[in-house]
């Protein structure tokens, strides 16, 4: 499975963890940046996420802010992008499940490292349901 994975400043340091506990697993990581702690502005970031997915070229997203909130803002002003902040993992299983999310969304400076990473498996593992109504639901977004 390819994963991209993208982040902010404030998200940088959670990325390099993200990417150190997934080596060797099945998961193979494409990073999109950033790639230091200098500041940088999170809506670009989230365009180039959002250009990737769109593109086809990764199974799903991942960003990463200081809140989660800003970047996810910026990614699900994409038509086709259906950005999830997980915050449990009841959410990141039915983001998947009836949302059918295409970029899992943490906020380095208000998560717990590990709770993010037990979100992480469950959405990366959580098919969409394909249910009529959610279907139809996906297709009311534009
Ligand atoms: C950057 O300082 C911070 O504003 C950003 O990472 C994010 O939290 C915005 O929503």
């Amino acid at each position: 499975m390819q994963i991209a994975i993208a982040a902010d400043h404030g998200g940088f340091e959670l990325k390099e963890f993200l990417k150190a506990y997934y080596k060797n697993k099945v998961i193979e990581f494409v990073d999109l940046g950033t790639y230091s702690e200098e500041s940088c502005d999170y809506p670009l970031i989230a365009d180039k996420m959002a250009e990737y997915i769109l593109a086809k070229k990764a199974d799903a997203g991942v960003l990463i802010c200081g809140t989660g909130i800003g970047i996810s803002i910026a990614a699900n002003r994409h038509k086709g992008i259906r950005a999830a902040l997980l915050y449990s993992e009841q959410v990141a299983a039915l983001a998947r499940e009836h949302n059918d999310a295409n970029v899992a969304v943490f906020g380095a400076r208000t998560q717990d490292k590990n709770e993010v990473v037990k979100y992480l498996d469950i959405f990366l593992n959580t098919p969409f349901s394909n249910g009529e109504r959610h279907c139809r639901r996906i297709a009311e977004l534009g």
